[in-house]
């Protein structure tokens, strides 16, 4: 398995640019599959969970041809309606071909999730709302069994603004009978990004980036060409990098727009943040002190950007809270920061950090994807050698990381 080596106490200076977002490109890709003609999705990250979204398509019957940073994608006739539970099991997003699959086909056979350790995630909302489409679902050996007549629209209240909800409601309802109303349903970009994708497509969805989503739906879909939105949470990540290392980043492509919360709460704690035309500049300061953070669905404060923020609080003066509301068990991170000197103490689902540690380098090991990446950053810090274990999680979610941290004077290598 590989890992990653770092010698902290350098720095950061220079340009980064930012990737395709993962968490749009992974519904956008799946929704290619109602378009039964050619669509190309460009700005796609290179990752693990890009790469297994293609080879689930493909295994869907789709043809698929890489060029780049662009897929082309043709869901023709011949589709097969089953995701095999080896695929599934890597990868959580994968339970977002149900709505297309049951859109499409009216059948599906997707296994149960599985991706991050960060709690039971179940998907009882994602069934609960597809039932009110029309389908029905049963449980055949830990697969989950789904079939329908055409979908026909209805009216659905979330109990929660489920991510992953809204968005297979949305891959559901653009070819469903009628109009479908979506209530408390999910603010994030990601979301908006693949309903604008859909739209390109010709679905008909407003209300996107709001908590009323209206989706009238529509015979079929056509051609479209589509760059996926770049991704906010790998851009938050390379700020806490700028901040924990005492560096100076630019981030190109930087979505600004989307990360108005994690801006304001990396400037509470005394970094320096200038959106400007085409890169964003994060300059740290000598005197970042700690703050108090509560996860929160969009456009509240990310839960996927938690860990980072842990990371960078170790080294800040003061002392912080975070309370994490959005996933139970996603402290993990913790326990390994606390290997490299760092004082926090969990109580159910909070985080007391008492900053102004001098961390210290030590073998550390990653639990989920954003802890991998609040581990690599206290490494930056940390004096001496800090190697990051079980960095599968990490190859999920950021693209070539040790590459871009080694291109602003990071001294990361990869063992493999
Ligand atoms: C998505 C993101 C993930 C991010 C999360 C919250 C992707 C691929 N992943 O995950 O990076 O951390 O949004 O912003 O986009 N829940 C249920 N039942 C359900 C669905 C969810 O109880 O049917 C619970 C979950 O266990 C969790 C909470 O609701 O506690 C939020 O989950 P959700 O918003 O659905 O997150 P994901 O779509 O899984």
């Amino acid at each position: 398995m590989d890992e990653l080596i770092i010698q902290g106490g350098k720095p950061l200076s220079g340009k980064v640019r930012i990737s395709g977002s993962k968490n749009a490109a992974l519904p956008i890709l799946l929704g290619s599959m109602l378009v039964p003609g050619e669509v190309v999705i460009s700005g796609l990250p290179e990752l693990q969970d890009v790469g297994t979204t293609i080879e689930l398509l493909t295994l869907f019957g789709c043809s698929c041809r890489r060029e780049g940073d662009s897929v082309s994608i043709v869901a023709g006739s011949g589709l097969k309606p089953e995701a095999p539970y080896d695929l599934v099991r890597t990868m959580r997003a994968s339970v977002l071909c149900l709505g297309p699959l049951l859109a499409r086909l009216g059948r599906a056979r997707v296994a149960l999730p599985g991706g991050c350790a960060i709690g039971s995630r179940p998907i009882d909302m994602h069934l609960r709302s597809l039932e009110k489409l029309g389908a029905s679902f049963d449980l055949d050996s830990g697969d989950i069994l789904g079939h329908c007549e055409r979908l026909r629209g209805a009216h659905v209240v979330f109990d929660f603004p489920t991510v992953g909800g809204t968005e297979n409601m949305l891959l559901a309802a653009v070819l469903a009978e009628g109009e479908t109303i979506l209530e408390n349903a999910a603010r994030e970009p990601e979301v908006s990004d693949l309903a604008e994708f859909l739209n390109a497509c010709g679905a008909r969805i407003s209300g996107q980036g709001t908590s009323l989503i209206r989706i009238k739906g529509v015979e079929s879909l056509r051609n479209c060409r589509y760059t996926v939105m770049p991704d906010r949470i790998e851009a938050g990540t390379y700020m806490a990098a700028a901040g924990i290392s005492g560096g100076d980043l630019q981030l190109e492509n930087c979505p600004d727009w989307a990360l108005d919360t994690v801006i304001a709460k990396f400037r509470e704690m005394g970094l320096e943040v200038e959106a400007g035309e085409s890169v964003t500049r994060v300059r740290s300061s000598p005197d970042l002190a700690c703050i108090d953070i509560v996860t929160q669905p969009y456009p509240g404060f990310p839960t996927d950007m938690q860990a980072q923020f842990m990371a960078l609080m170790c080294v800040a003066s003061g002392s912080g809270m975070i309370q994490e509301t959005i996933f139970e068990n996603r402290f993990l991170h913790a326990l390994e920061l606390m290997r490299l000197g760092a004082q926090i103490k969990i109580s159910g689902d909070t985080a007391l950090i008492r900053g102004e540690r001098r961390l210290i380098g030590a073998p550390v090991q990653a639990s989920d994807l954003r802890a991998s990446a609040s581990l690599v950053l206290a490494g930056l810090a940390a004096r001496g050698t800090t190697t990051v274990r079980r960095i599968y999680h990490l190859d999920r979610g950021y693209e070539r990381m040790e590459d871009k941290l080694a291109q602003v004077g990071a001294r990361i290598r990869r063992k493999k």
